[in-house]
């Protein structure tokens, strides 16, 4: 199998393409919403909702950071360890760009793996993964990733297309894979499962279109 990952981390056109219209708010969000069937709102909600409620100080993975789309949702009032973690080096440097223009300090980008994780266990509150693990090599690895670097009582909110997605986004798939930035993917069920296994509890799944938005809690006591 072709590796997607590959595709992103040497800037292929689409990523240009997307981070584009990920980062406009009319046009691209209008774009957004044609492909995807849902609103990019409803990822800025969840993720200030989930920055907002960590203590100061912190630290939040956000891989895939992509170009930075989460960086608006940042609270000013108190201050986060923020590891904004790509494949892509062309990515991480929207990231810096998107943190200049909106004047974030202290954002951290890093080149990363989401199979390999260069951070230890349990070192991280918040992991935030959206439009994700579609573009995965192995999404299975990487939430089991999530679990390990992710405290007792951390959390994690991904999104992602899935693969038993409603039937009329389902033409993504084929499209995806032969220009080679779609990973195999995953339904739900496995998710869920994935989840378990990687000692998540308390899943909360929200269908969005062609997405779906899961948030769990890192269990107490795994492993
Ligand atoms: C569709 S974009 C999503 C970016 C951002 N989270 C968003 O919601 O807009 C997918 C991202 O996954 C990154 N990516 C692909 N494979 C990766 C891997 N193995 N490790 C880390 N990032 C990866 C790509 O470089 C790209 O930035």
């Amino acid at each position: 199998m072709v590796n997607p990952s590959r595709a992103w981390q040497r800037d292929h056109p689409w990523a240009l393409v997307y981070d584009r219209i990920s980062a406009d708010p009319q046009i691209g969000a209008l774009l957004w919403r044609i492909g995807t069937g849902a609103s990019v709102a409803h990822l800025h909600r969840l993720a200030a909702a989930e920055l907002r409620r960590l203590p100061a100080g912190s630290t939040v993975l956000d891989i895939p950071c992509g170009g930075g789309i989460a960086l608006r949702d940042l609270p000013r009032e108190h201050p986060l360890r923020y590891l904004a973690a790509d494949i892509s080096p062309a990515m991480l440097d929207r990231t810096r760009s998107q943190a200049r223009e909106l004047g974030v300090p202290g954002v951290e980008t890093v080149q990363m793996d989401v199979g390999d994780l260069p951070l230890p266990d349990g070192s991280v509150e918040l992991v935030m993964a959206f439009t994700s693990l579609h573009c995965f090599p192995d999404p299975r690895a990487a939430l089991a990733e999530f679990g390990r670097v992710l405290a007792p009582g951390g959390r994690l909110a991904v999104s992602t297309i899935t693969t038993d997605c409603p039937l009329r986004y389902r033409g993504v798939w084929p499209l995806g894979r032969a220009a080679g930035v779609l990973g195999p993917g995953c339904s739900l069920p496995e998710i869920l499962q994935w989840l378990d296994e990687a000692g998540f509890a308390e899943a909360e799944v929200t269908p969005a279109g062609a997405l779906v938005y899961v948030t769990a809690d890192r269990t107490h006591g795994h492993r």
